[in-house]
């Protein structure tokens, strides 16, 4: 690496990750040259596609270029051939892995409706126009995690599984601060979501929350169950800032929060801990849209410019990669999963030439 470099590991992944991360990185070079950034970036193998290629779901140099890296990009992982395995074999344990390994606990889902898209939601525009906040999932506990987990045979011949919820203090802490000092940066709201009503890990989130509260006195604070938040998603998603929520929570409530703007295709997302970052776009591999290049790539390219602002810290940079893709909307660039087309439908690679000719 040459001095000055700002190293990134380039993990496409599986499916339409490989289409969508490919749109990315160019966007990132198209950056790099107009910004001078020294950006680095190097591919490695993980999930499916390493399984393929004859190596583990998360290989040995993989988890080298992660730990000589400042920043991961991630596509996608999970495929129909993987479907059939136990949980702990199938590729997407090697993204939880690695969420694991770079203890990138802080999941930042930015939700925001542009407004050329309104017509691609599926609520009316007076409800939908103006939305934008941030959900913050915890992202390395939780169910996701705990242990004892397994599937066993009693002695009668029945099977019986087991998943494990469980947080401990300093786990909600951590992610809860990330929260605080998001909503000081924007409109301070914050609404804590949990199911206090039946789970004691969320009596342990509530407690945590209201302690923390009494030090950030500037930010108001809202405890909402996760059904009620469910509902409130669709009934008012504006009046939402900051939502933080445990990791399945999060995983559920962000899939909602993304079809409110238009296609799912758009949510990118940045997982921040102490050391390097994760971004990767909130959609899957998409198996059935996979190699075609026809995949929306502005969520991976939207994961990009969250790189550069949290890890790369270069805001200018990443307020023009968002401008760019907010100037090709507005200009009419759809793909094929944005409604209110009035051409052909882009391929991946025209859209990320269309962002790239803007930037
Ligand atoms: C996400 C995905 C993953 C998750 C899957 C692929 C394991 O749904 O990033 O939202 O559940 O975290
Ligand atoms: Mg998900």
């Amino acid at each position: 690496m040459a001095p000055g470099m700002f190293p990134i590991a380039v993990l496409p992944g599986d499916g339409i990750g490989v289409e969508v991360v490919a749109e990315a990185v160019r966007v990132l070079e198209g950056a790099d040259r107009r910004f001078q950034l020294g950006l680095e970036l190097r591919e490695g193998l993980i999930a499916w596609a390493a399984v393929r290629a004859g190596r583990p779901r998360l290989p040995e140099e993989t988890r080298r270029l992660v730990a000589d890296s400042r920043a991961v990009l991630f596509g996608a992982a999970g495929l129909p051939e993987s479907e059939g395995l136990a949980p702990r074999d199938r590729p997407e344990r090697a993204l939880l892995e690695l969420r694991r390994l770079l203890d990138c606990f802080a999941n930042l889902r930015p939700v925001r409706v542009l407004e050329p898209l309104i017509p691609a939601s599926p609520l009316r525009a007076e409800v939908v126009r103006g939305v934008d906040f941030v959900v913050v999932r915890e992202l390395t506990g939780g169910l996701y995690f705990g242990e004892p987990r397994g599937i066993e045979r009693l002695p009668d011949g029945r099977e019986r599984a087991v998943d494990t919820m469980v947080y401990s203090t300093d786990e909600i802490e951590r992610v809860v601060r990330v929260s605080f000092d998001l909503a000081r940066g924007r409109r301070r709201r914050l609404v804590c979501v949990d199911k206090a009503n039946a789970l004691e890990t969320s009596t342990l989130w509530r407690r945590v929350v209201d302690r923390l509260a009494a030090d950030h006195p500037d930010v108001t604070v809202e405890h909402m169950y996760v059904d009620n938040c469910a509902m409130q998603l669709l009934r008012r998603p504006r009046d939402f800032d900051v939502i933080v929520t445990e990791n399945l929570f999060g995983d559920i409530l962000t899939d909602e929060a993304a079809a409110l703007t238009g296609s799912i295709g758009m949510l990118p997302s940045a997982s921040l801990g102490a050391g390097a970052g994760l971004f990767e776009p909130i959609h899957g591999s998409a198996p059935d849209l996979a190699g075609r290049g026809v995949a929306n790539p502005l969520g991976a390219i939207l994961s990009a410019a969250l790189l550069l602002r949290w890890a790369c810290r270069r805001e200018d940079a990443a307020a023009a990669v968002e401008a760019a893709v907010g100037a090709a909307l507005a200009e009419g660039m759809r793909t094929a999963d944005l409604a209110g087309l009035s051409g052909p439908a882009l391929t991946s690679r025209q859209m990320g030439d269309a962002v790239l000719a803007r930037l």
